[in-house]
């Protein structure tokens, strides 16, 4: 039995549902000798700001039971060298991009929007209102329905490309965030990034990160994103969910889209296995045969409850 993996989200054509995770997968270019990036749903690229930025101080990262603790204090070389060095490439490539993206205020935010509105090969853009790693990350806006709600407006209004918004899962309530997002005019939501968390080395009693405190992430906090998932999808917001947090096999995946995601994010789980995506990608399909299912868009949103 074929089975048809493409999705359409927001009139841009995915050719499977798995994407690399923002922050995880550099801007799809590095690993190109062992993975084409056309082969995947997309690129999230890592997060891009209106200048570069220097990010965190060491160690920024280190393993935790079941995932990792990482405060990269999102370097990146600024919106300009993105067009000019990363894009042509991932055209060439044909790669499906999705242009993650973030500023220090407000002001910083639209103008990056307005910059990635003009690049050729951008599909849609993704907006972080969750990095809980850096003072001005965006999180302060992720955390608050309101300011959630003009940042997403203000970025609205200077791009036609589709707009994603990313959203934090250090919020008591998540659905409250989702809908500002959707009714200030967010096309997609994806959910989630990381968890504030802290570790601790106790012949040092230092903290294991430069900037203490970090975002956890992997399969420990696949449950909390399920969840999350779940409760906006059963909010019924009208908007095509992305799916994220501790995926590592098509079962995973699969789990996201039975809970409502429509597209899924592979952030971690590239660390330890580069071609990760690949493989989830293959048990997917696997998966969809298994359950019968000829497109994976008849499953989106299916589980019983
Ligand atoms: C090292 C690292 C860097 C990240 N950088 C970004 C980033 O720049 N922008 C962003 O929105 N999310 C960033 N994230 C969050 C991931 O995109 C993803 O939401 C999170 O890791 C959960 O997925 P996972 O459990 O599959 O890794 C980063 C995550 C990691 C581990």
């Amino acid at each position: 039995m074929t089975v048809d993996l493409a999705m359409e989200l927001c009139g841009v054509r995915f050719a499977t549902p798995v994407l690399s995770a923002s922050g995880t997968f550099g801007y799809g270019l590095e690993t190109a000798a062992v993975l084409d990036p056309a082969d995947l749903g997309g690129v999230v690229t890592k997060g891009i700001s209106p200048l570069p930025r220097k990010g965190n101080p060491p160690p920024r990262i280190c393993e935790t039971a079941a995932g990792m603790l990482n405060s990269i204090g999102l370097e990146n070389p600024g919106v300009e060298w993105f067009a000019d060095e990363k894009m042509p490439p991932l055209r060439a490539a044909g790669a499906t991009v999705v242009a993650n993206f973030f500023g220090d205020d407000p002001d910083e935010y639209v103008s990056c929007a307005a910059a990635l509105d003009k690049i050729d090969g951008v599909a849609a853009l993704e907006l972080n209102i969750s990095c809980p790693n850096v003072a001005h990350g965006g999180m302060q806006y992720g955390t608050d329905p309101r300011l959630a709600g003009r940042l997403v407006s203000a970025c609205r209004a200077v791009t036609t490309k589709p707009l994603w918004a990313k959203l934090t899962p250090n919020v008591t309530d998540i659905v409250a965030v989702a809908r500002a997002c959707v009714e200030a005019g967010a096309d997609a939501l994806s959910l989630i990034n990381t968890l504030s968390g802290i570790g601790i080395n106790v012949r040092t009693r230092r903290p294991r990160l430069g900037n203490l405190f970090g975002g956890l992430s992997g399969p420990a906090i696949k449950p909390v994103a399920l969840r999350m998932v779940h409760q906006v999808y059963a909010a019924g917001l009208g908007v095509p969910l992305v799916g994220i947090g501790g995926i590592t096999t098509g079962e995973d995946a699969l789990e996201f889209i039975l809970a409502g995601a429509s597209l899924v994010q592979v952030g971690t789980a590239t660390f330890s296995e580069p071609t990760a995506m690949l493989r989830i990608t293959d048990e997917l399909r696997q998966w969809c045969r298994e359950l019968g299912a000829e497109r994976v868009g008849d499953l989106v949103g299916t589980l019983k409850v």
